[in-house]
């Protein structure tokens, strides 16, 4: 490992030499500038040219002048070749795979075989290792990051990883964060993966529309069912959007009943139950798998859940909700100007998605205060009587969601809150944070912690407001004591 260190180290001082040798060709005089140095009082001038030291290296690469190794990219199956004028000195100071190979070569030329996306790509790649940047197409995304990966450049993984990040709601054809979940999975990049898991949770509704909806792999199609924080429109949608899947897919009969099930068939009014029931084909063919659970919501919306809840375990995902934006359950709140004051509004949700209760209505006062003070910083008198001053800045924005009348709090059932809140990302609203609650947005501690409602360029601000959405989940507590 020492002598790899050593070998290093020899790199660097041959590339400061040869670009020294480069520089000093054609000196320029534009890029000097003053800069204070705080330590020695004095003014140390910097000479900077380092653009056109990478302009000097693009053109080294172009022409190939000094090349000391010849790069055949072979596109796989084909005829297909590209030839690279190289220089073993840089190739082997970005990738010590290439490091490796040079060594081992017995000729002037290194023969790479790529795929064909790869070596369509391979001149970009190529040139990000001469300058160190690279500019990217959405589609070319994660090709880039095979050849990174291949040739273990890890500054490029790690850039092309952030891209992905920064760009999952970025336009696109047939969109592409559905593969790029697949190719996270695959490689096993967590950070990647889940953002892509997370963006697609959060905008079910627009992914379900899509083009790439079909090519939701069964994997993370089950995945994405086991999540109670989907948001989406209802679960109509999502039995719908399971049904084109199963139909394009035509997967295995276990994957079909592991996804059926995965359904939450409670959180359907009765009236579509019955529907699906008869017309669905998937249903049909399948009703057997899931016949104790359309037995079970048939009687959940027969009675008040509180009575079931005596007799059945309710404590399951099946009468858990995910995050429907259907007006049943909550209502959108756009808060202009939100850093002026405090803000009130009132909607109204139904008492439960049972047929029992879905009919009842109950009103909610929702209070927004843009500079709420938790205890925790409230000014604190001292000895002698003085009050250390709070500023406004301090304090952080809360939303508290009451019930209109007191009736709603009975036994057994608590309300769950729910503020989705949408940002601008690329110029699109998307949703970017999802905060749970039971009362308060206290309880979570962060809630708009990063907003920055006070800057005029906020992301969160949408032509000057705050877009949020509330909703309300009824959450069912099991009554009886489960045998252990
Ligand atoms: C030198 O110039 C380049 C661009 O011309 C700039 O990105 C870089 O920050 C500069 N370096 C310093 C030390 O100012
Ligand atoms: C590269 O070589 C060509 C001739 O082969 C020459 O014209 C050119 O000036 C050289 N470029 C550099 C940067 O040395
Ligand atoms: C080098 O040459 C030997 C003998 O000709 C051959 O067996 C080997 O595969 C070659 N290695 C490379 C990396 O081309
Ligand atoms: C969902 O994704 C689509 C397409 O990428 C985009 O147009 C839309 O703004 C996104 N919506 C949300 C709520 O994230
Ligand atoms: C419901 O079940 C989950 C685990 O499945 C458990 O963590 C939770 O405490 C249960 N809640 C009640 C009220 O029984």
């Amino acid at each position: 490992m020492a002598g790899g260190a050593r070998g290093n180290l020899v790199v660097r001082i041959q590339i400061g030499v040869l670009f020294a040798a480069f520089c000093s060709r054609s000196p320029t005089s534009s890029a000097a500038q003053k800069v204070e140095n705080p330590l020695e009082g004095s003014t140390t001038t910097l000479i900077n040219h380092s653009q056109a030291l990478v302009q000097r290296l693009e053109a080294l690469l172009t022409h190939g002048n000094g090349s000391d190794v010849s790069l055949r990219v072979q596109t796989m199956h084909s005829d297909e070749v590209k030839v690279f004028q190289a220089h073993t000195l840089v190739l082997s100071l970005q990738s010590e795979i290439f490091e490796e190979l040079l060594l081992h070569r017995n000729a002037s030329t290194l023969v790479l075989r790529e795929p064909a996306d790869c070596a369509s790509v391979f001149d970009k790649f190529i040139r990000y290792l001469y300058c160190g940047e690279i500019s990217i197409l959405l589609e070319q995304a994660i090709t880039l990051h095979k050849l990174a990966s291949k040739y273990r450049v890890l500054p490029l993984q790690q850039g092309l990883s952030h891209y992905m990040m920064q760009h999952l709601s970025s336009d696109s054809l047939h969109g592409h964060v559905v593969s790029w979940y697949h190719y996270a999975k695959q490689i096993g990049d967590v950070a990647l993966r889940d953002s892509c898991l997370q963006y697609l949770s959060w905008n079910l509704s627009s992914v379900i529309q899509s083009g790439e909806w079909p090519a939701v792999s069964d994997d993370l199609l089950l995945s994405l069912l086991q999540r109670s924080d989907l948001v989406l429109h209802s679960e109509l949608e999502l039995f719908g959007a399971v049904e084109n899947w199963i139909g394009n897919n035509q997967p295995m009969g276990t994957t079909i009943e592991n996804a059926l099930r995965s359904l939450r068939y409670a959180m359907i009014p009765p009236q579509h139950l019955f529907r699906l029931q008869r017309q669905s084909p998937v249903l049909l063919k399948y009703h057997e798998a899931v016949r104790d659970l359309l037995f079970m919501s048939f009687q959940f919306h027969s009675a008040s859940p509180l009575q079931l809840a005596k007799y059945f375990d309710v404590n399951c995902s099946l009468f858990t909700p995910r995050n429907y934006l259907s007006p049943a359950w909550g209502s959108p709140w756009f808060i202009n100007n939100p850093t002026r004051d405090d803000r009130s509004t009132s909607f109204q949700t139904q008492l439960g998605p049972s047929g029992h209760d879905s009919t009842k209505k109950v009103t909610w006062n929702a209070l927004f205060s843009p500079r709420w003070l938790p205890v925790s910083i409230r000014p604190v008198y001292t000895d002698h009587g003085a009050v250390q001053t709070i500023r406004g800045e301090d304090g952080r924005p809360r939303i508290i969601v009451t019930p209109a009348t007191s009736s709603v709090d009975f036994a057994g059932v608590s309300f769950q809150k729910t503020v989705i809140v949408t940002a601008r990302q690329q110029g699109k609203v998307v949703v970017r944070n999802v905060y749970n609650f039971h009362q308060s947005t206290e309880e979570n501690g962060d809630f708009l912690m990063q907003a920055d409602l006070h800057r005029r360029g906020s992301e969160y601000l949408i032509d000057n407001s705050l877009h949020l959405h509330i909703i309300v989940k009824p959450t069912y507590h099991s009554l009886i004591k489960t045998k252990k």
